[in-house]
């Protein structure tokens, strides 16, 4: 199985250092994908990552992870509550895959409490901020045995 993480981050999730502070912190999504890289490196493993505000385009990177990717570790922002089409691509993946968000969508509005990602994810890291990038590749490693 290849040793690449294939990282997903979804809507508005480019503009994180700018974007409420007060709920996502202050650091950027370059700075997490480093966190991710850091740590995956320690377990022999290499983090790929996309990042995109259409639905569409992260569908055809999950269909294009089978068979290239060991793993999928995605945030996909507001889409994680109603993305239909994300569940069914993540559900056509065969590896582990994480659900990773930085705050706890369960404590927050109502909306967020639903996520139509968790049924077909392997386990979710969601409310540690951005430690949660480091404890997405841990779980990753873990389940690859790596
Ligand atoms: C988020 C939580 C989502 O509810 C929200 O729409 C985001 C970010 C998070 O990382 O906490 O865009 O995925």
């Amino acid at each position: 199985m290849s040793a690449t993480i294939l990282l997903l981050s979804g809507p508005n999730l480019n503009l994180l250092g700018e974007r409420e502070p007060a709920v996502y912190g202050t650091a950027t999504l370059t700075d997490h994908v480093a966190t991710a890289s850091e740590a995956a490196a320690l377990h022999g493993l290499s983090v790929v990552h996309f990042q995109s505000n259409h639905e569409g385009d992260l569908v055809d990177a999950i269909q294009a992870a089978r068979g290239t990717h060991g793993a999928i570790i995605i945030n996909p922002g507001a889409l994680t509550h109603y993305a239909w089409a994300i569940h069914d691509a993540l559900a056509a993946f065969d590896g582990p895959i994480v659900e990773l968000h930085l705050s706890n969508p369960n404590a927050r509005e109502p909306w967020r409490h639903l996520s139509v990602v968790a049924p077909v994810a392997t386990g979710s890291i969601v409310g540690f901020g951005g430690h949660g990038y480091r404890l997405a590749v841990e779980a990753v490693a873990a389940v690859l045995e790596r």
